[in-house]
């Protein structure tokens, strides 16, 4: 739907993009002295970089698709939510130790966020596949919603 509608936009994508500042500074003209670059570009960098996101959203949706449907999965094979915090702190103790002094603080970060971000959207296809238990809120049963699974605080 959001590929297809601005597909229709057409040549109408530059009209967008001076709509869209003008919709910006007129519900915030706070906001316009933080763009300094000529508004003329910004409009074509605006619209440029909004094609650009458009074009690669189906890859995303795909991907989360399947990490949900992979989440899904998971429930048949009696892994918990709780599961999730034990094999991520199990991955990054591994990479850690494999990978040495090169494993710094910048990087477990990164692992982190990566971790999570996969557990999260797998922990939302399990939810989906046991709605019932989720809505009944049965203990030893949490899943999505804890929004840190492995705490992103290196030391
Ligand atoms: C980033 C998170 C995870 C990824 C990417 C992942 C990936 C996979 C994949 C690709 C499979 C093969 C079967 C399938 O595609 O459905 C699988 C199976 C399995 N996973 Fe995971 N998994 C993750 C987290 C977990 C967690 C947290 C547990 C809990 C201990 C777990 C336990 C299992 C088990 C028990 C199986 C079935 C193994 C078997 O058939 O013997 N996984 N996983």
């Amino acid at each position: 739907m959001v590929q297809s509608s601005f597909e229709r936009l057409g040549p109408q994508l530059p009209a967008l993009a001076a709509r869209f500042y003008q919709e910006l500074f007129g519900r915030d003209p706070a906001l316009r002295p933080l763009f300094t670059t000529d508004l003329a570009l910004q409009k074509v960098r605006f619209a440029e970089k909004l094609t650009e996101i458009v074009w690669a959203m189906p890859c995303l949706d795909e991907l989360l698709t399947h990490t949900r449907a992979l989440g899904a999965r998971h429930v048949g094979y009696g892994v918990r939510a709780g599961d999730y915090q034990t094999v991520g702190a199990a991955l990054l103790d591994a990479l850690a130790a494999v990978l040495g002094d090169s494993f710094d603080e910048a990087t477990q970060e990164a692992w982190t966020l990566a971790y999570n971000l996969v557990a999260e959207t797998m922990l939302e296809g399990a939810a989906s596949a046991r709605p019932h238990r989720q809505l009944t809120g049965v203990s030893g049963d949490q899943t999505a919603g804890e929004s840190h699974l492995i705490p992103n605080d290196p030391g």
